[in-house]
């Protein structure tokens, strides 16, 4: 059943365009520091708690497109309030139940004080099981994306690519990714802001419709 939350929600304290929040914290790989990520693209995100059917779907599927996150010059990271030692357990179950290994860094963050600065979770929750929040944070430490999902519903990976994938092809050619945007297909250009080419336009959408762009098939 859903209930309407009656405190202010967890994913409601950053935006896109703020500087991601910098920490250091243990993880799986051992001590991360989120600037140390510079240079690269991040995808930074959290999960309600290990050895839980969704979370662990969501594990062995990002795991198992590692590859096409690394392709695209993009780290993983995850978090949770759960131990590190917790963590290491619950990847050595995937690994010998699903045959993969999460090689990126899981974090620990007992004390939430991560997920609360990223508001992964509201202020005075006081477990982090309410929310996946995912943050696409840019090779310069800018949050671009960020998306909120409920404990009950697990996150598309092809969909994570594809924002990672619909940001680069934007910043790369300074045009816009449309609705259901894949890699391969054509961008739009920058609408238009003078009368003259409003008018000027062969159809009535040709000046703040412009395809440009694409892979021929
Ligand atoms: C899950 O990942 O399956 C899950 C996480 C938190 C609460 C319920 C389910």
């Amino acid at each position: 059943m859903y209930t309407p939350a009656t405190q202010p929600s967890p994913c409601a304290s950053l935006r896109i365009g703020d500087a991601a929040p910098d920490f250091e914290a243990r993880s799986t790989v051992g001590p991360v520091r989120l600037s140390a990520f510079r240079g690269r693209w991040l995808v930074l995100f959290s999960h309600p708690a290990d050895f839980t059917p969704v979370c662990t779907t969501e594990f062995v599927a990002l795991a198992r497109e590692a590859a096409a996150f690394e392709a695209r010059d993009c780290a993983l990271m995850a978090l949770s309030v759960d131990s590190l030692f917790a963590h290491f357990a619950w990847l050595r179950m995937i690994r010998d139940r699903y045959g993969v290994e999460v090689r990126f860094p899981i974090i620990e963050d007992p004390t939430l004080v991560i997920a609360r600065g990223f508001g992964m979770v509201a202020a005075q929750d006081n477990d982090s099981a309410a929310v996946r929040s995912t943050f696409f944070i840019d090779p310069k430490g800018i949050i671009r994306a960020m998306t909120c999902y409920p404990a009950n519903l697990g996150r598309s990976i092809p969909e994570m690519l594809r924002i990672l994938e619909g940001l680069q092809a934007a910043d790369t050619s300074g045009a816009l990714a449309p609705a259901n945007w894949q890699p391969g297909e054509p961008l739009l250009e920058a609408p238009r802001h003078d009368l003259d080419a409003v008018f000027d336009a062969e159809e009535a959408t040709a000046w703040f419709i412009r395809p440009v762009g694409g892979t021929p098939e």
